[in-house]
């Protein structure tokens, strides 16, 4: 029999708790991946009775029909709640004792996961507390994994006094540090589609890949966490973490073994060869407002948002460049772009293969247009190749057409989990591939923060972009100016 399990979730009065991680608990509870004993406690300093945080949480908990329903009264008996500060030893003591009432119940001594929905102020004192009064029994041969999510720090240094404080508490097997990109379905097919295709290994580099796109595009503002956007802006956001995530994996060498060390040996190496980035080729944006039909939102610019201020100069777009400098990759452009308040929500990695040479059909009329293979991580997962065809018919000039995998259309019944359900999974597992590992997060910070550093000191201009529009023109020529060729929906 499974050992029991107790939750922790610290936070779990606030947002994230409730929009993400009580009901990424629940879908594991629908799908019976939680063990048979598991005991879920949240933890906040906000004097609540139980019946009051689940009245919190309710409303992003989706039962999908009446047997789910059902399902998600018997969730709510798992659940429990205890008050306390996050810098209280007698507090956290306190908590100890609560969750070992529940676990006494069983024969076997349960294993302890501290989930930190939790604003980076408080990630010290509470993995101090957590290591001084809440572990789980060693003695019995208990884990005890503590989950963290980003950020990481601000910059090289402050994440690494983030990162030395952990290594003092824990072992780097108890730490999980999450992106939630990496849960993402289409981001863990990425590493199939790579290394369980052999057609993809003799051109999978520099000799016939132009350029890389990864893009991430959202068609809303801050929505109110603009206290907590304008302290890191759209870099330390998304492109540090999630599109440099995803970059790795499209670059990295063919692991020796899924194993997490070797996985995340071979993306430490991609970004050990990505020198840094440069000011020059970095277009910056904050959107202001505009005014689309029957969008209120598009009403208010970044500047609009009453937790922002006034004179912040935070980028909620950025578009740059960055290089693999090895054997693969030198002379590849990877062009990253993350926006908010764009014109879509959309996020895919576009691979451009170079021009056919020796072009013996323009004279047929029509245009040769390069390969291009397409990874839509959202919405609508789907991975497609473009590539040119002989237009049906008696014409024989060539035609664009696609070679598509479309998700809903080829696996209908399929359920596709949210990231974080895969992820809480794999720490219930102990897999630990898809989190990030310290030297990982080092590496991602040597990368950007003396442009960050450059932008907080106001060094690199911001060019306003209209609400809901594909953000700065100069975001596009930048594309342009690297070699990417945009085709129709790109
Ligand atoms: C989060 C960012 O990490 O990712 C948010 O903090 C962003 O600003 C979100 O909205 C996007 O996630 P997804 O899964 O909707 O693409």
């Amino acid at each position: 029999m499974d050992s029991p399990l107790t939750i922790v979730v610290f936070g779990a009065s606030g947002d994230l708790a409730a929009k993400k991680t009580y009901p990424t608990l629940f879908s594991l509870f629908v799908h019976n991946f939680l063990p048979q004993h598991t005991q879920i406690v949240g933890y906040a300093r906000s004097k609540l009775s139980k019946d009051e945080l689940i009245k919190k949480i309710t409303p992003y908990i989706k039962p999908k029909n009446e047997a789910e329903k059902e399902t998600m009264k018997k969730f709510f008996e798992l659940l429990s709640y205890v008050a306390g500060a996050y810098d209280d030893g007698a507090a956290f003591k306190n908590l100890n004792d609560e969750l070992v009432k529940w676990e006494d119940n069983f024969e076997s001594a349960a294993n302890r996961m501290h989930y930190l929905a939790l604003p980076p102020s408080v990630f010290q004192p509470v993995t101090t507390h957590i290591k001084a009064e809440v572990m789980a029994s060693e003695e019995s041969q208990k884990w005890t994994r503590v989950i963290i999510e980003k950020p990481f720090g601000k910059d090289s240094v402050s994440s690494a006094v983030l990162s030395n404080h952990l290594a003092s508490l824990f072992t780097e097997e108890q730490i999980y540090r999450i992106d939630h990109y990496l849960g993402k379905e289409m981001v863990q097919n990425l590493l199939i589609m790579r290394f369980a295709n052999a057609m993809f290994q003799p051109i999978w580099n520099r000799n016939y890949i132009e350029c890389v796109r990864v893009t991430f595009k959202e068609p809303f503002g801050t929505q109110g966490r603009g206290g907590y956007f304008d302290e890191f802006g759209i870099i330390r956001d998304i492109l540090q973490n999630h599109l440099l995530q995803v970059l790795c994996i499209v670059a990295m060498e063919k692991p020796a073994s899924l194993d997490a060390d070797d996985l995340r040996n071979e993306k430490v190496k991609v970004l050990k060869a990505i020198k840094g980035l440069s000011m020059d080729d970095t277009v910056l944006g904050q959107y202001v407002a505009s005014n689309i039909p029957n969008d209120e939102d598009s009403k208010l610019g970044y500047l609009d948002d009453k937790t922002v201020p006034d004179d912040s100069k935070t980028p909620t777009y950025a578009s740059t460049v960055l290089y693999v400098e090895n054997e693969r990759w030198d002379g590849v452009p990877f062009i990253m772009k993350a926006g908010k308040a764009l014109d879509e929500r959309k996020a895919d990695i576009r691979i451009q293969f170079k021009d056919a040479p020796g072009d013996i059909f323009s004279a047929l009329g029509g245009e040769v247009h390069r390969n291009e293979l397409v990874i839509r991580l959202q919405p609508d997962e789907a991975v497609y190749m473009k590539l040119n065809i002989k237009s049906p018919g008696l014409r024989s000039r060539p035609l664009q057409a696609e070679l598509d995998v479309t998700y809903k259309d080829r696996f209908e019944d399929e359920r596709l989990p949210d990231a974080y359900e895969r992820l809480l999974l794999d720490v219930i597992r102990g897999q630990q591939g898809h989190f990030v590992r310290s030297d990982e997060l080092a590496e991602a910070w040597r990368i950007f923060t003396p442009l960050l550093h450059d932008i907080d000191a106001g060094l690199v201009e911001s060019h306003d972009y209209a609400y809901g529009s594909r953000g700065p023109s100069l975001g596009d020529d930048l594309a342009k100016k690297f070699g990417y060729k945009y085709h129709k929906g790109a």
